[in-house]
């Protein structure tokens, strides 16, 4: 694999720690847990057809999923590494009902939220899943930790970042400084800058939603998706449809060649689907960061304050016209469209 210059994740965070604001050393040894757990998780999900670690675990995660073996073993996983950082007084996953407060660790100044096993739906089917990450910053930390110490908004957070467990595997991360991506050379078992200072494209030609529900969107949504596929020379339309049914593997895509992903409200599901805490926050700062957008339809992702530790938030995410475009026609006037 070619490297640009041999860059390894752990040089590149020391090399950047002056510029961080956060102290000396913290980000590092959370990142070097990140790391570890990642790699861990790695090993497993490429062994994942050899052993019997694929299909249902049997039991349901605090949404009533069904949990897969991996799902679980990404968990707990994550959260034992850490755990062991010294740095994070308390994690909250998507597959835990409550917070995880570590011991010893109640004065320590970090908090994390993971969806440990992104995409469960594809482990089976050997297509891309992925971790996300999320950091965020106790207010008063001479406190011992609660729930509300994590209801912050997203752009609070400190940094986020995904592992993609893909046709190679990938951290792509923020600290609020750029993007930056790494690629697992498994030869040597290190994460090397491959994708530096990411910019999504500002117009794309991707839209990825779950169009099976479309009889279910907002008929500003419906009217955004036939124009995606119309035909217009100027705009480059129709756009290319891609969706697998990971967030993280089609946004990952989509931040990388420029596009839309959206996962709307339905009149089942009011908040969409995708967890505000695990989900989307993370890819919006992220996306952000990389010159896009994220917006629920009504306002920006990042300005949306949690009132529970699992609320979901409907999306759109990605190149910043075509999020721009998407949003205005959702909060168009329909009996002005209709006349
Ligand atoms: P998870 O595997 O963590 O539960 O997340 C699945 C999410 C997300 O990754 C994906 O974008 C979305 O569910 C797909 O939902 P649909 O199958 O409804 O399209
Ligand atoms: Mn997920
Ligand atoms: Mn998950």
């Amino acid at each position: 694999m070619p490297h640009t210059g041999l860059i390894t994740l752990e040089q590149f965070i020391v090399d950047q720690q002056s510029l961080y604001k956060e102290s000396r050393g913290s980000l590092s040894r959370i990142f070097r847990s990140l790391e570890l757990a990642a790699k861990v998780v790695n090993r497993d999900v490429r062994k994942a057809g050899l052993v019997d670690i694929l299909g249902n675990h049997g039991s349901t995660n605090t949404h009533g999923e069904d949990q897969k073996k991996l799902d679980v073993i990404a968990n707990e996983v994550f959260i034992a590494a850490l755990s062991k950082s010294g740095e994070v007084a308390v994690i909250i996953s998507e597959e835990n009902d409550d917070p995880v407060f570590i011991e010893g660790c109640e004065n320590e100044k970090y908090i994390i939220a993971i969806d440990p096993l992104d995409g469960s739906s594809n482990i089976d089917v050997n297509a891309s899943i992925g971790t996300i990450f999320s950091i965020y910053r106790r207010s008063n930390f001479a406190q011992p930790p609660t729930a509300s110490d994590c209801m912050q908004k997203g752009k609070h957070q400190v940094a986020a970042g995904y592992i993609i467990y893909g046709s190679s595997t990938m951290l792509v991360y923020t600290t609020g400084l750029g993007v930056n991506g790494f690629t697992l050379d498994d030869s040597i078992q290190e994460f090397c800058l491959s994708h530096p200072s990411i910019q999504t494209p500002k117009d794309g030609k991707i839209f990825s939603v779950n169009e099976g529900n479309l009889q279910d969107f907002p008929d500003g949504i419906k009217r955004y998706v036939q124009y995606c596929k119309e035909k217009d020379k100027a705009t480059n339309r129709p756009y290319g449809a891609r969706y697998i049914g990971s967030l993280i593997a089609d946004f990952h895509r989509n931040l990388l060649k420029g596009g839309i992903f959206m996962y709307p409200a339905t009149e089942k599901m009011p908040n969409g689907k995708l967890r505000l805490l695990y989900e989307c926050n993370p890819m919006a700062f992220i996306v952000e960061q990389a010159g896009g957008q994220a917006s629920t339809g009504t306002g920006r992702i990042l300005d949306l304050l949690p009132t529970n530790l699992h609320q979901r938030a409907p999306i759109y995410i990605g190149s910043s016209n075509m999020v721009d475009q998407c949003v205005q026609m959702l909060t168009e006037d329909d009996s002005l469209v209709n006349n």
